[in-house]
């Protein structure tokens, strides 16, 4: 036995752990990268490479598979499996990194419902993979199958079918944290294990649940009530919190009384909690200078401005508010906090890119001058547009210590929400079903 990795349940079953000599290994990744066709950023395929490499060190035979965007219309049910959520792309990134071959089994969809049944044909493909003659399998977008998302015996089926292709279960895909047949059901019928990235997320998250103190994150989100949950539960662990996007015109409006064009009644009245609990707490970091525009339709001359938010009275009527401006940060009050900060969480795109990007620019380039606060990113969004407003920072920040990148964005905040990463379903069936034997 090794030494439990810090901040991990010990009753979390390991991949370090399982045997994998000579065995079919079917790993669940969230390569969910692919946009219009392409991989947008590759970053969720290289950090499961890692546990790739020690599966097939160890003599196991990899099979792959991982969800593609939401190829299921949810009103109808339909299912599209067109090229637009095609693993393909991510394949071909695979076997470019890797210099291998993997084979995508071309499994029969009916055009409404889906693959309904993973035929025997993979039978061929297994074998192949037995004898060496492939570098792995990797099988269609799992939200193609017709039981993935679905309930009862349709989703028990898929469940079954999988776990029929392998003898171990891992599963590396942090940023699936929905209970599904690929990534909770499966657990039921295959020894089953987390994989490295799995564990790296979660020993990680366990530093953001456990922070050091000063304890600073930022917020942002173009939908409050999608975040009003995890935002209230951030609220308590931290010592100041920054808001951005949406979220934080919907506090302005609740805190001053003013409007803010595109920020509904129902939001401005589910934040008002949050602006009474902060009278006395005073956690929120108010970031005074904000631009305001006339127009949704980008950065027109003469139709934006700064304003400041300690000039408001109430009643006052703004237009759209897309960003802070990177003034704010200079503000001695604020300056301190990014500055005494240690630990700072992100998962937060300030204003409305790409036309409004001071704001997001800005912010990374404030928390990077804090150089002993330890700095955790959460989020697809968060990192795209760190990376594309501060290429070289992005590219340092990735090999600096002092940085880390979750997978996931949805996932972070669902367990900061339930105070536990542990409560997530598939998280949870791991160690439920640790030990279980195959019964298939
Ligand atoms: C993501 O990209 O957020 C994850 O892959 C989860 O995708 P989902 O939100 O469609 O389940
Ligand atoms: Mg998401």
């Amino acid at each position: 036995m090794h030494a439990y990795p810090a901040g991990i349940d010990p009753r979390l079953p390991l991949v370090q752990d399982a045997d994998l000599k000579d065995k079919v290994v079917l790993v669940r990744v969230d390569h969910n990268v692919v946009k219009n066709g392409v991989v947008r950023d590759p970053y969720r395929i290289d950090s499961t490479i890692g546990t790739l490499y020690s599966i097939v060190e160890r003599g196991g035979k990899l099979i792959l598979m991982s969800h593609v965007g939401r190829p299921r219309d949810k009103s109808t049910g339909h299912i599209d499996t067109g090229h637009a959520t095609s693993v393909r792309p991510v394949v071909e990134y695979l076997e470019r990194k890797l210099h291998t071959r993997f084979v995508v089994p071309d499994l029969p969809a009916d055009p409404e419902r889906g693959i309904r049944e993973i035929d025997t044909s993979v039978n061929w493909h297994i074998r192949d993979l037995k004898r060496g003659r492939i570098g792995g399998i990797y099988l269609p977008n799992t939200r193609w199958f017709e039981g993935e998302e679905a309930t009862g015996e349709k989703r028990h089926r898929l469940a079954v079918q999988l776990a029929g292709l392998a003898d171990v279960f891992v599963n590396d895909a942090f940023g699936s944290w929905q209970p599904h047949a690929s990534t909770f059901d499966i657990t039921k019928h295959l020894p089953s294990y987390a994989g490295y990235l799995m564990q790296r997320e979660l020993s990680n998250l366990t530093r953001v649940l456990e922070p050091t103190r000063p304890f600073v994150a930022v917020v942002a989100g173009a939908k409050y009530d999608t975040k009003i949950g995890p935002l209230s539960e951030i609220y308590k662990k931290v010592d100041h919190l920054v808001l951005g996007g949406v979220i934080y015109n919907t506090f302005l409006c609740a805190r001053y009384g003013v409007r803010i064009k595109g920020v509904s009644d129902s939001d401005i009245e589910a934040a008002g909690a949050l602006v009474e609990q902060d009278r006395t707490a005073k956690k929120i970091v108010e970031l005074p200078l904000i631009v305001e525009s006339d127009t949704l339709e980008g950065r027109i001359e003469g139709q934006y401005r700064v304003r400041d938010i300690r000039e408001f009275e109430e009643g006052d009527e703004l237009g759209y508010v897309l960003d802070v401006d990177p003034g704010s940060f200079e503000l001695p009050n604020v300056a301190e906090i990014m500055s005494s900060a240690s630990t700072i969480f992100v998962n937060a795109v300030m204003g409305l890119t790409p036309h409004f990007y001071e704001g997001s620019a800005t912010l990374d380039h404030t928390i990077d001058q804090n150089p002993d606060a330890q700095k955790f990113y959460g989020g697809g969004d968060t990192l795209q547009e760190f990376k594309n407003l501060s290429p070289g920072l992005y590219l340092a920040a990735m090999d600096d210590a002092k940085y880390y990148f979750f997978t996931g964005g949805g996932t972070v905040l669902k367990a900061i929400e339930e105070g536990t990463p542990y409560g997530l379903g598939p998280v949870d069936a791991l160690i439920a079903h640790s030990g279980a034997s195959r019964v298939v």
